[in-house]
């Protein structure tokens, strides 16, 4: 099992240090607005993968009757617990093998979790298994195929190629580095496993020192808040969000 984990969060403080050490405000109120705009108004059972200690728990506890929060990080998910108490149920393991039954729950997302993927089409197979026909997935992928990276690769400062659908797999986050994937790529994996896509959206599209300087969070923030469905069709920022479905039998 442990062989398929890419990053252990194990004893990181990412809440802190990711979080809160860094201005990262206008990246979290992307990520919510966009979940709000996806996730379904009422669930039974419902899990955040690889929820870590539980920052979006905010967006869906209203929406569902039982929450799950799963994690690798011990960690993470004591934190989740002591932020949270009984409103949500943790559960630690890898997410190649989920503790779920199969058939178990109406909802989950996962965010920013696909860029520690090794085997992308084996977690997919994973979250779709564990998803009731009809239920929904949310989730949001780590896009190669963006503007800055493209002009990287045109000016030669980067050799990896956006335009090519190969994953790509970037400096060490531990040993085996962190991946960003092509939208085509992981858009073909989505339905081989099975999933319809209902919906994609566009997240985090200004991302940038320069223009948060510039702007400020609040105008990025309502300027985002617009982009996310403009640049969907090109699939234009950093974080592509998808709205999932395992089709009812
Ligand atoms: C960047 S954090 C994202 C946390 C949360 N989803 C959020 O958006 O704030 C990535 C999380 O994925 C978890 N993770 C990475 N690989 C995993 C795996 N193979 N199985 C379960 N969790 C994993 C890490 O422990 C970490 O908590």
């Amino acid at each position: 099992m442990s062989e398929k984990i890419v990053s252990d969060y194990n004893g990181y403080d990412y809440k802190k240090e990711f979080w809160e050490n860094v201005d990262r405000e206008y990246e979290d109120q992307a990520d919510r607005m966009a979940i709000r705009k996806l996730l379904p108004k009422r669930m039974d059972k419902f899990a955040d993968i690889g929820g870590g200690y539980g920052r979006l728990a905010n967006e869906y506890l209203k929406k569902a009757h039982k929450v799950y929060i799963f994690d690798y990080s011990k960690s993470e998910l004591k934190q989740a617990k002591e932020i949270y108490g009984d409103k949500v149920e943790t559960k630690a393991g890898d997410i190649y093998e989920l503790p779920f039954k199969d058939n178990e729950l109406d909802g989950l997302i996962m965010v920013r979790v696909t860029h520690h993927l090794k085997y992308m089409k084996k977690a997919m197979a994973e979250l779709y298994r564990v998803l009731k026909p009809g239920g929904v997935a949310i989730i949001e992928v780590a896009n190669k195929r963006t503007l800055p990276k493209m002009v990287r690769f045109v000016t030669r400062r980067s050799k990896v190629n956006p335009f090519d659908k190969k994953v790509a797999n970037y400096k060490d986050i531990s040993k085996d580095g962190f991946y960003n994937y092509h939208p085509k790529y992981v858009e073909e994996i989505f339905e081989k496993v099975g999933f319809k896509t209902e919906k994609v959206l566009s997240v985090s599209n200004f991302r940038s020192k320069r223009l948060k300087k510039l702007f400020g969070t609040e105008k990025l923030v309502r300027m985002e808040n617009g982009a996310q469905q403009i640049l969907a069709p090109i699939r234009f920022a950093p974080s592509i969000y998808y709205k999932l479905r395992k089709p009812e039998q």
